[in-house]
């Protein structure tokens, strides 16, 4: 009787530990949230979040609507900087989390790293759009600008941005229970730094010109954030060149450090990982890899998307498809264009 019910205890244990995989990036789910959150008990039912965001949301309901939005960002943005990839980011279809995002790979650095930098990036923008009662434009700089420049307009709030959205998208990493291990977790909390830096190197300098006529005499400039694509596009490179770690002891403390390079820290810049990732070529549910058949390639690209990477050298398919165009386009005076519709057959592949 004993044995049965400790047989009882240790499967529901692992029941319970297999629902918590990817923790750390599950409140990811609630891009498919169509509810307008707007009273304090809805935080608890919400798919995905630990119980320190729940807290989160309590106090801080009118945030909720703006990391609804980063969540559905993540999932769009991090599939089209992957779309000429083997791994396309399937793995963010939520509510199947795919276990590649949790066994600690580049993949995962570069998820954990876009949705760092994204609900920080969503909550600056939100700041400074008018949509969040409790942060407003950021502050103007203290250096005076060039010659016919000033000052002017709507920063984006990237200090609130950052506090609020590492709050968030950190707590699961920071809880005190011992779920998951020390090295994913510290792996997950670099790797999501390494994202808000991105992000803050994407604060640039925004103009517009005033004057006669467009003469641009003035310009009136703020701080504003490139767009999220283009953070993404950041850190795609980062992930291409991310390095592999270990977890060891290093001084007084077990950090992470490179595996096979020469003994020096993690630097603040680069992705992390712990595990190395499949090929991804053929289908494995276990390693979290859909393969590429039926994928679309590119017979002419010499890259990533060419039908020779994409396939595997498995070979691919032709097959037709109509696109319509614009075409016999005339310009009338003044000023507007006319074109007809014109359909055109071209050539496609995907991978067998
Ligand atoms: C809360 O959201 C629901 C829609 O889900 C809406 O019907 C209701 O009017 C909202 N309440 C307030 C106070 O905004
Ligand atoms: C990614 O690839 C899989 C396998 O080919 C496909 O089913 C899925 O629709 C793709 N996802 C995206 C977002 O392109
Ligand atoms: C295929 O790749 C070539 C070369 O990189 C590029 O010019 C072309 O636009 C690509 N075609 C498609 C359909 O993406």
């Amino acid at each position: 009787m004993k044995s049965v019910l400790l047989l009882l205890f240790l499967s529901v244990l692992s029941l319970l530990s297999l629902s918590r995989r990817a923790e750390g990036i599950r409140w990811l789910s609630l891009s498919s949230t169509a509810e307008h959150v707007n009273k304090t008990q809805q935080c608890k039912t919400m798919q995905g979040l630990v119980s320190s965001q729940v807290q989160l949301c309590r106090t801080n309901l009118e945030l909720m609507h703006t990391i609804i939005q980063a969540a559905r960002e993540v999932k769009k943005t991090c599939q089209k900087t992957f779309v000429d990839m083997r791994w396309n980011c399937s793995s963010i279809e939520a509510p199947k989390y795919l276990p590649d995002l949790e066994r600690g790979t580049r993949e995962s650095a570069f998820v954990y790293a876009l949705s760092a930098a994204a609900i920080s990036h969503t909550i600056a923008r939100a700041c400074t759009s008018g949509e969040l009662r409790l942060c407003t434009c950021g502050p103007i700089p203290g250096e005076i600008p060039e010659p016919g420049y000033r000052w002017g307009g709507c920063a984006d709030n990237l200090h609130y941005g950052l506090l609020m959205g590492s709050k968030f998208s950190d707590a699961p990493m920071k809880m005190k229970k011992k779920t998951g291990s020390t090295a994913n977790k510290l792996m997950h909390l670099h790797n999501s730094e390494v994202g808000r830096q991105a992000l803050k190197d994407a604060l640039v300098m925004k103009c517009k010109c005033h004057g006669v006529s467009g003469s641009c005499s003035i310009r009136t400039c703020w701080r504003g954030l490139q767009d999220l694509k283009e953070i993404a596009l950041d850190l795609k490179a980062k992930y291409l060149s991310a390095t592999k770690v270990v977890h060891r002891p290093m001084g007084t403390r077990k950090q992470l450090v490179p595996k096979d390079i020469d003994v020096r820290p993690v630097r603040e810049n680069e992705l992390v990982y712990l595990q190395s990732s499949p090929d991804f070529c053929t289908k494995n549910e276990k390693l979290g890899s859909v393969g590429t058949q039926e994928r679309q390639c590119n017979k002419t690209s010499s890259g990533s998307d060419s039908c020779d990477l994409m396939c595997c050298g498995r070979g691919y398919n032709p097959y037709n498809e109509k696109v319509v165009e614009r075409c016999h386009c005339k310009y009338h005076w003044c000023c507007y264009v006319t074109c007809k519709k014109c359909e055109k057959m071209v050539e496609k592949y995907v991978c067998k």
